[in-house]
């Protein structure tokens, strides 16, 4: 099955200069959905996964299923103020201002091991982030999965040593 074709670009979306890469026409075709969740899953299968990580909202399209299909738990890491209960929270550059993420303060217990998962690496900036939440929770980051890379980003390079796996990858 061919992933690659069922993602659609838009050019300039959202802003100038940007090849945007839509999943929502790979997660609406059920084979090609479920061919890509048994995909991420298979490589994570053999490695005890207790917990599948993702960041708000696309980490939760990919990491809820993924999640499901090896039997682990699903934390989410969401956008301020989503999470009702004692969060941990970590604030980080953009090119123009700052983020933020939140994850539960209970969500991961110490030595838990976890993957994380999201559509797409590009800068890798979100991903060291909620790699950095998990961590002060004493979580063991096991793996990095996400459908698609953009090399030329160099996210992978900002992940090291940590474990990156992708399905698909693109220049830009
Ligand atoms: C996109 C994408 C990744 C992130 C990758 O999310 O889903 O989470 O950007 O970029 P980075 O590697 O440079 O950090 P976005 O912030 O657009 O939000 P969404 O998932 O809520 O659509
Ligand atoms: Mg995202």
């Amino acid at each position: 099955m061919n992933i690659k074709e069922k993602i659609r670009i838009i050019e300039d979306f959202p802003k100038e200069g940007i090849s945007f890469k839509d999943i929502t026409t790979l997660t609406d075709d059920k084979d090609v959905f479920k061919y890509t969740i048994k995909e991420i899953a298979e490589d994570l299968r053999d490695k005890n996964i207790d917990i599948i990580v993702g960041p708000e909202a696309r980490g939760f399209i990919i990491g809820a299923p993924v999640a499901y299909e090896l039997g682990a738990g699903f934390v989410p890491v969401r956008k301020p103020g989503k999470l009702p209960y004692d969060t941990l929270k970590i604030e980080y550059q953009l090119e123009y201002g700052t983020d933020a993420l939140e994850i539960h303060k209970d969500a991961i217990k110490k030595g838990q091991r976890v993957a994380v998962i999201d559509d797409l690496l590009a800068t890798g900036g979100t991903i060291q982030s909620v790699a950095k939440l998990v961590e002060q929770l004493g979580g063991e980051i096991v793996s990095f999965n996400f459908i698609i890379e953009l090399t030329e980003l160099k996210g992978k390079e900002k992940l090291s040593p940590y474990r990156v796996h992708s399905l698909v990858k693109y220049d830009l």
